[in-house]
């Protein structure tokens, strides 16, 4: 399997390793390299840290922490009982429950490898295991719990390294016309916008359909079905099924791919422009926030996201230019971000009079936090992203 180095973004620490000040000498880094394999044109990290480290009972990123999630996965849930009728469905990756809380107890069950979460759908009542999705806890399902008709997973599949071994997993689970119906973050949307912060440790991989559709090949399924969500910066829903199911390709699939080589996502030239958007990106960035300094202005950031994380550490933006982070989470706030030790507080205490810019770490949900920040819009406040440009979000 021979793979070709796309782009460097320098040395990165846990993107979700929000820290105590306390345990700043537990803080690790590793060189963030993405490469794509010659063959499938798959896009992988080509090291990330250990399982263990990433996801365990300190995880702190919440599914259910903004209402476009919560209508999202509610959504989805309906549309999977409307379309398929399962019996029997289980959750990759179920995180605080924010899917599966929309399925029977007795149908459904839940996977997931950090604690703190597994404890929470097991509370809900949830038959939870306490895992990572691998062959020796799919043997136990099939033997425990039998076969599934739908496995979902949001957000869960491109964090496995072993990409061909989890969807290996995922095939021996299913009934002979089980659906797997998974999403996670688009390759063409995030070279159409630059948003290179899509890539960070728990990211192993970022999908293109071009790409899952070699992968799903080798373990004999098949994609019948895609959907372009808008969540998460731009998603792809992926249907697939066993080689063997009755299941008809839909155009949407043939849409997808048709799309995807007309933007050169099968050959290496989109790869390498899309490297030299993100290297200007920084460029402009930067330029941009030290123009602002050099005004006198303050500056904080919106949203502890890990895609702040790679950005942040990737264009050495520290507390020179970010006076500190904004974020509803609990378990982020009070502490310092990954790398650039910048301090978190909830937005309460620091969406203040004396802010004059925010930048939108979590840009992805844009409309939600400027609706909800209407205020400091009216008081002259602006928002800064950097997708698709670096620049001004509301400029007038
Ligand atoms: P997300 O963009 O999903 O993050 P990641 O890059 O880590 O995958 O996370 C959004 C983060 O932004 C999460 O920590 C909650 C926070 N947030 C706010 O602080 N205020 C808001 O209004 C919203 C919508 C999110």
């Amino acid at each position: 399997m021979s793979k070709t180095l796309v782009l460097k973004l320098g040395k990165q620490p846990k993107a979700n390793g929000f820290f105590k000040d306390s345990e700043l000498n537990k803080e690790v880094f590793f060189d963030m390299n993405v490469a794509v394999d010659d063959n499938t044109k798959l896009l992988s990290l080509t090291k990330t840290l250990d399982k263990e480290m990433l996801f365990n009972d300190e995880y702190v990123y919440h599914s259910s922490g903004s209402k476009t999630m919560q209508f999202h996965f509610a959504s989805i849930a309906n549309q999977i009982k409307r379309q398929f009728s399962p019996k029997k469905v289980l959750e990759i990756g179920s995180n605080d429950g924010v899917f599966i809380k929309h399925f029977k107890k007795k149908h459904a069950l839940c996977v997931e490898p950090c604690g703190n979460f597994a404890d929470m759908t097991a509370g809900m009542g949830y038959k939870t295991y306490e895992a990572f999705w691998d062959d020796k806890l799919i043997e136990k399902i099939i033997r425990d719990d039998g076969l599934q008709d739908v496995v979902y997973a949001a957000n869960c599949m491109c964090h496995i390294p072993e990409i061909g071994k989890a969807f290996e997993a995922v095939h021996d689970v299913l009934t002979a016309d089980g659906v797997f119906v998974f999403e996670d973050p688009s390759l063409a949307e995030m070279f159409n916008r630059t948003s290179y912060d899509q890539i960070y440790d728990e990211h192993a991989h970022i999908f293109s359909v071009t790409a899952l559709a070699e992968e799903l090949m080798k373990v004999n399924m098949f994609i019948f079905h895609v959907e372009n969500l808008s969540v998460h910066g731009g998603s792809n829903r992926i249907y697939a099924a066993r080689i063997d199911s009755d299941y008809k390709v839909s155009k949407e699939v043939l849409n997808n791919l048709d799309y995807e080589k007309s933007i050169g996502l099968s050959t290496f030239g989109a790869y390498e422009q899309f490297a030299d958007n993100v290297r200007q990106s920084r460029t402009r960035l930067i330029g941009l926030l030290y123009n602002i300094k050099n005004n006198h202005k303050k500056i904080i950031s919106y949203g502890a996201t890990s895609k702040s994380t790679t950005v942040f550490n990737y264009c050495g933006i520290d507390r020179t230019y970010i006076d500190y982070i904004t974020d509803i989470t609990p378990d982020k706030q009070g502490k310092l971000s990954p790398g650039m030790h910048i301090p978190v507080v909830s937005p309460e205490v620091g969406m203040n009079n004396s802010v004059d810019f925010a930048y939108l770490g979590a840009w992805n949900f844009a409309n939600e936090i400027m609706e909800k920040e209407s205020a400091f819009i009216e008081r002259g406040g602006k928002f800064i992203t950097h997708v698709p440009f670096a620049g001004i979000l509301n400029p007038c």
